[in-house]
C-alpha cells in the first residue's frame, strides 16, 4: 500500500476553501431526480446533465473531486472526452461509488445494509484503471422507537472497514460514510445518540482491519433533528453537538470530514456548514471540515436546467453560486447576504 498517495490524494480532496461534489446517484435515483424537473431519464439525459455540471468554468475553485457512478465513469462528453478527462484537465479528482445500495438486513424490521463487497477487488483495480483515485461506500442506519439495534450497527461498520481495507489495497482512497438517516420524528439527542454508536463502532472495525486512517476521509451526517421533528435544533445547536461528539471519538490521524447534506434544504446545508465551521475552528479541530454534498450543491441547478440544453448556461450559473457559498461556509464565511450574489450575475 502506497500510503504516501493516498495521503497526498486526501489531502487534496479536503484542500482549504475546497470540498466534494457528489454526483453518485445510481440510475434509480437519478430517474427520480429527472422526474422531478420533468425530463426523460435517459442515458443521454443523464450524461447532458453531468457534463453541464462537469463543465461549469470555476466550480474547481471548490470542488477538488467529484464521486462518479459506474455509468458515469464509463462516459463520454457530447464532443467525444471521457468525463473523467474533462474532471481531470481542470485539476478536479475523479472518485467512484462502489457499495451496489441497500438491501433488508434479515431478521431486523426495519433496518437496511449495505451490498457489494462481492467482487469488489475486481471492480476496484478496474475503476483505478479508468481514472478514479477516490471511492465512497455508503452505509445507512433508520432510526425508530427500537432501532438502531447494535446489530444493524456492527453490520454496518464492519462492511465500511472491509470496504475501506480493499480500497486502500487498490491504491484508492476510501470514503467511508456512516449515515444516520433524517427521515423520522425523533429528536436531536436521538440523532446524537445514534450517531455516537456508530461511529464508535466504525472506527473499532477500521483499526481491527488495519485501515490506514491517515489516506482515508469520512462523511458522516450532521447530528441534526429528524426531519419531521416538531421542534428542530439550529445551527448552533447542530454545529455544538457535532462538534462536540466528533473531538470524543474521531482520531486526528483523519485528514477530513467531509458532511453529506443528507436530505436538508440548500439553506440547511449551508448555515449548519457554516457554524460547524465556526464551531471547528474555535476548538481547534484536527481535521478539516468540508462538504461532500449531492443535494446541497445540486438542487438549484437541477431544477434550473430543467432538461433543457437552452438552460445550461443559467444552471451552471446556479451550480457555481452554490458552490461559492458552500466553499464560504465550509471557511466559516458564509452570509446569507450572499444569497443574493446570484440574481445580481
Ligand atoms: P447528499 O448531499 O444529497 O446527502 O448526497 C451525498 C451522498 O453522497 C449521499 O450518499
Amino acid at each position: 500500500m502506497d500510503i504516501q498517495a493516498l495521503r497526498a490524494t486526501a489531502q487534496q480532496l479536503v484542500a482549504p476553501a475546497k470540498g466534494i461534489l457528489a454526483a453518485d446517484e445510481s440510475t434509480g435515483t437519478m430517474a427520480r431526480r429527472l422526474e422531478s424537473i420533468g425530463a426523460e431519464s435517459t442515458e443521454e439525459n443523464r450524461r447532458d446533465y453531468r457534463e453541464m455540471l462537469f463543465r461549469t468554468v470555476g466550480a474547481s475553485d471548490y470542488v477538488s473531486g467529484v464521486i462518479l457512478y459506474d455509468e458515469t465513469i464509463r462516459q463520454k462528453a457530447a464532443d467525444g472526452t471521457p468525463l473523467v478527462e474533462v474532471l481531470q484537465a481542470q485539476g478536479v479528482i475523479p472518485g467512484i461509488k462502489v457499495d451496489a445500495g441497500l438491501t433488508a438486513l434479515p431478521g431486523a424490521e426495519g433496518e437496511l445494509a449495505t451490498q457489494g463487497l462481492d467482487g469488489l477487488r475486481e471492480r476496484l483495480a478496474e475503476y483505478r484503471e479508468l481514472g478514479a483515485r477516490f471511492t465512497k461506500w455508503r452505509a445507512l442506519l433508520n432510526v425508530g422507537p427500537a432501532i438502531p439495534s447494535s446489530y444493524a450497527i456492527e453490520v454496518a461498520a464492519h462492511g465500511l472497514a472491509r470496504y475501506a481495507a480493499l480500497a486502500q489495497e487498490a491504491g484508492l482512497v476510501p470514503i467511508v460514510e456512516p449515515e444516520v438517516l433524517m427521515d423520522g420524528g425523533h429528536d436531536v439527542e436521538r440523532c446524537e445518540e445514534a450517531t455516537e454508536a456508530l461511529l464508535r463502532e466504525v472506527f473499532r472495525q477500521l483499526a481491527v482491519q488495519r485501515v490506514a486512517l491517515d489516506g482515508m476521509l469520512l462523511k458522516p451526517n450532521m447530528v441534526v433533528s429528524g426531519s419531521s421533528a416538531p421542534n428542530r435544533a439550529r445551527a448552533q445547536e447542530v454545529a455544538e453537538r457535532t462538534v462536540a461528539l466528533f473531538l470524543r471519538i474521531i482520531p486526528p490521524a483523519m485528514p477530513g470530514v467531509v458532511f453529506m447534506s443528507g436530505g436538508q434544504s440548500d439553506d440547511d446545508a449551508t448555515t449548519n456548514l457554516q457554524a460547524i465551521a465556526v464551531a471547528g475552528a474555535k476548538a481547534e479541530a484536527p481535521w478539516q471540515l468540508t462538504y461532500s454534498y449531492g443535494r446541497g450543491l445540486q438542487a438549484l441547478p437541477l431544477a434550473t436546467w430543467a432538461g433543457e440544453s437552452a438552460n445550461v448556461k443559467k444552471a451552471q450559473r446556479a451550480f457555481l453560486h452554490r458552490c461559492r457559498v458552500t466553499s464560504a461556509a465550509r471557511q466559516g464565511a458564509y452570509e446569507p447576504a450572499m444569497e443574493k450574489e446570484l440574481a445580481a450575475v
